[in-house]
């Protein structure tokens, strides 16, 4: 990994540790909400054992996945599409990707998930597009996202659903989510107890 990446990467997760230990007090809308380093790594090997190129995440924040994320789509010749709805956190992200020296395959959409996907629907060209999806926004909307996103992945192709077990106030939604999963017999579907629960669902057909 090039050193700017793994500084970059070191740093927010120590900001990340902080925020998380409530060591330091920040306001709802800026704290980071980050996977953790084990969910990273495992986004970073499932991209690079399936040679993924083109990747789409709901949820930037201030980069933390994404950099994950693009350390491996790079090396690929691939890019990064990812959507967020608070500007300072997208001027904050942009700056993470600047100084990791990533910033070249990652294209950040700014506003609502809904409507920025429900756009990009409606693009032909983004049918079967995305080899992997990552879903790490709100999760009242987890399903809307899940469907919405699901022409766009290629046959073959993974989505990867962050907070499945934790934090506990979720389990509601998430099981809604887990149910609405089982029910699709094009789709095989797995919880890790990595992280905070990754949820990997192949799209089989
Ligand atoms: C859990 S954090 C993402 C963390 C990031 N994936 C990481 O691991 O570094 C969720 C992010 O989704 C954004 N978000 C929440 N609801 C959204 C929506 N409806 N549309 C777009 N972004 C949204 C929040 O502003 C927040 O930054």
């Amino acid at each position: 990994m090039k050193n700017s990446i793994a500084k970059t990467l070191a740093e927010l997760e120590a900001q990340s540790t902080l925020e998380k230990s409530r060591a330091v007090n920040v306001p709802p809308d800026d704290r980071m909400l980050a996977i953790t380093r084990e969910t990273g790594e495992l986004l970073n090997m499932i991209l690079r054992l399936t040679g993924a190129k083109n990747m789409l995440e709901i949820g930037t924040s201030v980069g933390y996945s994404t950099i994950w994320c693009a350390e491996a789509i790079s090396e690929q010749s691939g890019q990064i599409i990812t959507i967020e709805q608070n500007p300072k956190k997208i001027k904050r992200a942009k700056e993470n990707f600047s100084k990791a020296g990533i910033s070249e395959c990652i294209l950040v959409r700014q506003g609502l998930a809904l409507e920025i996907l429900s756009e990009l629907c409606l693009d032909e060209k983004m049918k079967n597009h995305f080899d992997l999806a990552l879903i790490d926004a709100d999760k009242e909307n987890v399903i809307e996202y899940f469907n919405l996103v699901l022409p766009m992945i290629s046959v073959g192709g993974a989505i990867i659903t962050d907070n499945m077990l934790y934090p506990t106030k979720f389990r509601g939604h998430m099981k809604k989510f887990s149910d609405h999963l089982k029910a699709n017999p094009a789709l095989r579907t797995i919880t890790l107890p990595i992280g905070n629960g990754e949820e990997i669902t192949i799209k089989l057909r």
